[in-house]
């Protein structure tokens, strides 16, 4: 292939990464992934695992408090999630492990990144943002 077909295609694709980036559809998880139950159960040992996560990966986008205002989020659309107003209620843990492990535009995909265990974790502390106590 000349060249130029090369940056056509890459052209192609930064197109469909930023027509995918913007779709602002909601984001819904298949429902045998929504039925999906946490294994692992939110002791204190839990929580604090995946606060340890959730600073070292998530904060950086999502916000140390979970707000989704976090330092990278300024350029990003759309913004990441904010983990409070109730978010934990709308959302099964199943709904969270399947798009924490699949990603969608600029949320990564931590199939490889984190082990099942770890996301599960980080649910339970994510859980914890939306709880008023
Ligand atoms: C580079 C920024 C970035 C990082 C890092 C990041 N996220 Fe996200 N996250 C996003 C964005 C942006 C969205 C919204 C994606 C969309 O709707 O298309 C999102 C969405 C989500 C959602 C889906 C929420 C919903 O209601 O649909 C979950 C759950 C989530 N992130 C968890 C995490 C976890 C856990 C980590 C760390 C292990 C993490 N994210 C790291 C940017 C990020």
């Amino acid at each position: 292939m000349k060249i130029h077909h090369w940056l056509l295609m890459l052209f192609l694709a930064i197109g469909a990464v930023v027509v995918f980036a913007h779709e602002k559809t909601g984001w819904i998880a298949p429902a045998e992934a929504k039925k999906m139950k946490n294994p692992i159960k939110a002791t204190k040992v839990s929580i604090q695992k995946g606060k340890e996560i959730y600073e070292m990966k998530c904060a950086l986008c999502h916000g140390n408090t979970g707000d989704g205002k976090g330092p990278a989020s300024a350029g990003l659309d759309p913004k990441p999630t904010n983990f409070k107003e109730s978010h934990g209620e709308k959302m099964t843990d199943g709904e969270h492990f399947w798009k924490i492990t699949q990603g969608r535009g600029a949320m990564p995909s931590y199939e490889k990144n984190l082990t099942a265990e770890e996301r599960w974790h980080v649910i339970n502390y994510i859980n914890r943002f939306s709880k008023h106590e």
